[in-house]
């Protein structure tokens, strides 16, 4: 099922291009890229090293680890193959590819506008304008060309300011890793957590305030331990995104919504027990050799259905009961086949 829907989702990108461009050689190169820039499984990966043998609460019974594969920072699992991490580029690629973490290179036949968006031109299209017989850009009532003329500007007057560029006819807008500021009325850097315990500077940089210390990005007190989590306040640690914290062990421990009869070892990562298999989105106990005329409802323990019973070496054999065997054991242990 899955497999299916994966595929359909690549042939409908790929016959969405090929239908703005209506040639057969495009899809096939779109398709190469595809499988180069997509197919090398190791670009991105990282590993973390995790308990193997977490309690029911995701704390480690013993102090035995495994290590398990996950994206590293910029990368992000391949949304139509999750084994996989491909880089991200948190603002958007379309149009283009993502070809290392925040780095989006536009299709052939596109440009970069001025919203740093990758646009076609012509003759396929003109941003802001129409592509004329000659294939040049004509452009709408208060718009210019760019310097390249490969598609067209909107007209502000004057300039925009610091951190702003020309959105749209008269109006400015923040650039790209800018908010706007409502108090202010000023574009203001973004960072993540609005750095916590600090100002942000740039994009995604923080200056910390005196006593805390930048640690994943953010500016963060002293905790004694803060594992998957941030250290808000000194030891008030928050946990991150698909963790919860564990009172009992005072840590952030992953959540997995289906892991019965497993252990959560990351967030939506389930390791089943022993004897037990991943079967679709649970784990489901493993009998060798089977349950026929019966279900498998503990590792190599079978239960069997009406009528059935179990004989000495576990199988479930048709019951021949006389009416006379009048209590059960008697019945399901004595006539089996
Ligand atoms: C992905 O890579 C493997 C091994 O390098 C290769 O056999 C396979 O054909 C590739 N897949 C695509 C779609 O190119
Ligand atoms: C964290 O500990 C350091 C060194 O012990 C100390 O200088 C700093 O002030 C502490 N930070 C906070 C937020 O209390």
């Amino acid at each position: 099922m899955q497999a299916q829907v994966i595929t359909l989702a690549f042939f409908v990108v790929i016959i969405t291009f090929t239908s703005c461009y209506g040639s057969s050689s495009r899809s096939a190169e779109l398709k190469e890229i595809w499988a180069r820039e997509y197919n090398d499984t190791l670009a991105g990966k990282c590993t973390k090293r995790v308990p193997a043998n977490p309690n029911n609460d995701g704390s480690p019974s013993d102090s035995a680890t495994v290590l398990i594969e996950v994206c590293c920072k910029g990368y992000k699992p391949y949304e139509y193959d999750t084994k996989k991490c491909i880089p991200d580029c948190p603002y958007g690629c379309e149009n283009g590819f993502c070809v290392s973490p925040n780095v989006c290179n536009c299709f052939d036949d596109h440009i970069r506008s001025h919203d740093d968006q990758c646009v076609p031109t012509c003759p396929i299209s003109c941003l802001n304008g129409v592509c004329d017989s000659n294939g040049m850009c004509t452009c709408h009532p208060r718009h210019i060309l760019d310097p390249f003329r490969k598609f067209c500007l909107p007209i502000c007057h004057g300039s925009c300011g610091l951190n702003r560029y020309c959105s749209s006819p008269g109006r400015c807008s923040c650039i790209r890793g800018f908010k706007e500021n409502l108090e202010t009325g000023e574009c203001d850097p973004i960072c993540p957590l609005n750095c916590l315990n600090g100002r942000c500077i740039s994009p995604g940089i923080c200056a910390c305030n005196p006593g805390y210390r930048l640690q994943d990005d953010v500016c963060q007190a002293n905790c004694t331990s803060c594992e998957n989590g941030k250290c808000v306040i000194n030891e008030v640690c928050s946990c991150d995104p698909g963790y919860t914290w564990d009172l009992k062990r005072n840590k952030c421990i992953p959540v997995c919504t289906r892991c019965l009869n497993g252990f959560c070892i990351a967030p939506g990562v389930c390791k089943c027990h022993e004897g037990y298999e991943r079967i679709g989105e649970s784990c489901q106990p493993i009998c060798d050799g089977g349950c026929t005329n019966g279900y498998c409802v503990a590792p190599n323990t079978c239960n069997c259905k009406g009528g059935y019973g179990r004989n000495i070496f576990g199988k479930c054999k048709r019951l021949r009961c006389h009416i006379a065997d009048d209590t059960k054991s008697i019945c399901g242990i004595k006539h089996l086949g």
